[in-house]
């Protein structure tokens, strides 16, 4: 597809108002061509034009095709910031100086992606747009969906003349709360909707990884990868390890779980290399935060609705998802996500594209 074929969204399809609130359609363009679409509702990235090795463009992240879509819950989470804090609370509560809080259930008696109403479906308010970047803020009430504190929350995406889209978050507090952000895109680099994600080659940089229980809720524990379907240290192919699967994946129906990144904690850094072989397109994830959420979208069933009509199956993208480790707040022995007043809370994700060209090959290992 050249890129004078880019679908962009219709600003029509998006535009809003919800909870007395405007929402809008955002488009950050660079020199080259590429695209990034984005809603002020949940932060949503909606759509990313990127190149292939050809110099062709397709939309590499799922998401729904109209705001009523975007509203439902079956792509609720897709592309949006998550917040206050990413995946799983073990029984939805966690104490903090003494003092116990109890968060929303909204998975059985767990909390998940900062409750009913999370960061994913709140509307943030746009501070500033131009043709490369978006600002977006929200405050965070005391005691939304049970967590202490007012946040303040400021979003900045940036997409470079390098085709590097940047995502960086910034929150404080007027008292001590908890808070562990993530962005939750689904990518799939042969474009949204061209089937699944198995063949795309995977590489991060992480010795280690955390199992969870049959809840996809962390034992606790980091485990090496050497000699288990986690060990992406060389190229390998997601299907590949998938099919090889323990019980591990059986819990989380596929891949669903924390990479624990080398080096050192809050620091940016070159996580994780995604390579689609076909259209020679390669992602890398640089971030400051310790974990990688891969997740292999093993829920999807076909049944949502989709930008162009797609119906997103299972394994139709994957996510990585830049973020302390998940149920951190019932964990002393991982990395603290407390925020205290005074402190500045950062999250940086980066999603840089290039192709085979720049690099040259990627080989599979195994
Ligand atoms: C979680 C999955 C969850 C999905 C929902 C991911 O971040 O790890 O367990 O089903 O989000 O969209």
């Amino acid at each position: 597809m050249e890129k004078t074929a880019i679908q962009f969204l219709k600003p029509e399809d998006f535009d809003a108002t919800v909870n007395g609130k405007k929402v809008g359609l955002y488009k950050l363009e660079n020199s080259s061509g590429a695209v990034a679409e984005i809603s002020n509702l949940g932060a949503r990235l909606l759509s990313l034009w990127i190149p292939d090795a050809e110099g062709n463009f397709d939309d590499v992240v799922l998401g729904p095709a109209t705001i009523e879509e975007a509203m439902s819950n079956d792509l609720q989470y897709f592309g949006t910031i998550i917040g206050r804090c990413a995946n799983r609370i073990r029984n939805a509560s966690f104490i903090l100086d003494g003092k116990s809080y109890k968060l929303t259930q909204n998975e059985g008696n767990n909390h998940l992606h900062g409750g009913q109403k999370g960061f994913d479906s709140v509307v943030w308010e746009v501070t500033h747009h131009s043709e490369g970047q978006l600002r977006l803020a929200y405050i965070s009430p005391d005691g939304q969906e049970g967590y202490p504190g007012t946040l303040e929350v400021r979003l900045v995406f940036e997409l470079t003349e390098d085709n590097t889209l940047k995502i960086e978050s910034f929150a404080t507090t007027d008292a001590t709360t908890m808070v562990n952000l993530t962005h939750h895109a689904y990518f799939n680099l042969k474009g949204a909707g061209n089937g699944t994600i198995y063949d795309h080659e995977l590489q991060f940089n992480a010795s280690h990884y955390i199992p969870t229980d049959k809840d996809s809720i962390p034992l606790g524990t980091l485990e090496n990868v050497k000699g288990t379907p986690f060990d992406f240290t060389q190229t390998a192919k997601i299907g590949k390890r998938m099919g090889e699967a323990g019980e591990q994946q059986v819990f989380g129906h596929g891949y669903d779980h924390s990479f624990v990144i080398d080096g050192a904690l809050g620091v940016l850094k070159h996580a994780a290399t995604v390579y689609e072989p076909s259209t020679g397109r390669i992602m890398q994830v640089h971030t400051d935060q310790p974990g990688l959420q891969l997740y292999t979208a093993n829920h999807l069933e076909g049944s949502q609705g989709g930008k162009n009509g797609h119906r997103y199956k299972k394994s139709s993208g994957f996510c990585l998802e830049a973020q302390h480790f998940p149920n951190s707040v019932n964990q002393p022995n991982f990395p603290s996500i407390r925020l205290d007043p005074g402190q500045e809370y950062s999250w940086v994700c980066w999603y840089q594209f290039l192709t085979e060209h720049d690099v040259g090959a990627y080989p599979v290992n195994s």
